[in-house]
């Protein structure tokens, strides 16, 4: 870590998606959203912390007017494990009542994330609920969750960068890839 020629990229195990890759998906994914909410002023409702490079990007690639939201919302702490307990860190400040909600991931991993937070919403009566992850993990899932878009399927290995962390860590590489064992073990 000291030494002057340190790079992120040293910690992967391997790259999945290239920035290159992550863009083009990113980009259409919004555009095909875009199809679908125009004339709807939706709220966008982004999953911190790890929705930020996702949702940023994801939001410019769609013309149409919208609200954008955050809710910090935690399951994992420091480990690489879902705790299966779900707290809300941070709430909403705007009401979703009859709204139609976009709710922005970075990954759906078991799904009591997000079927926790589609329940709090459906409660508060939005008037529909879609799920946007930038990647869905589909062999960990648990809970029932309807994801609507996605731009990539997951391997079952631990991903970091795009958005996606390790102990708060690697957030702001530009690519994804599996981190190294030997990091987090
Ligand atoms: P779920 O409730 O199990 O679906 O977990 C969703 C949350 O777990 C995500 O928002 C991430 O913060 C975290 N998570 C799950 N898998 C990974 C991973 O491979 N890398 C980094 N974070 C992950």
């Amino acid at each position: 870590m000291s030494s002057g020629t340190y790079s992120l990229n040293d910690d992967l195990e391997r790259v999945l998606y290239s920035r290159e890759a992550i863009a083009e998906r990113v980009t259409g994914l919004g555009q095909k959203i875009e199809q679908e909410y125009r004339g709807r002023n939706p709220l966008v409702l982004g999953v911190l912390k790890g929705c930020f490079p996702f949702l940023a990007d994801l939001v410019r690639s769609m013309d149409v007017l919208m609200e954008v939201e955050f809710i910090t919302l935690s399951s994992y702490g420091d480990e690489t494990q879902s705790s299966g307990t779900v707290r809300t860190v941070t709430g909403l400040s705007r009401e979703v009542q009859n709204r139609d909600v976009i709710v922005v991931e970075d990954i759906v991993d078991t799904g009591r994330t997000l079927s926790h937070l589609v329940k709090m919403l459906k409660d508060q009566r939005a008037a529909s609920v879609r799920i946007a992850t930038l990647l869905d993990k589909a062999a960990n899932r648990v809970a029932d969750v309807e994801v609507a878009y996605s731009c990539f399927d997951c391997p079952d290995a631990f991903v970091v960068g795009y958005g996606l962390d390790y102990a708060g860590r690697y957030r702001n590489l530009p690519l994804i890839g599996v981190l190294k064992p030997e990091i987090y073990g």
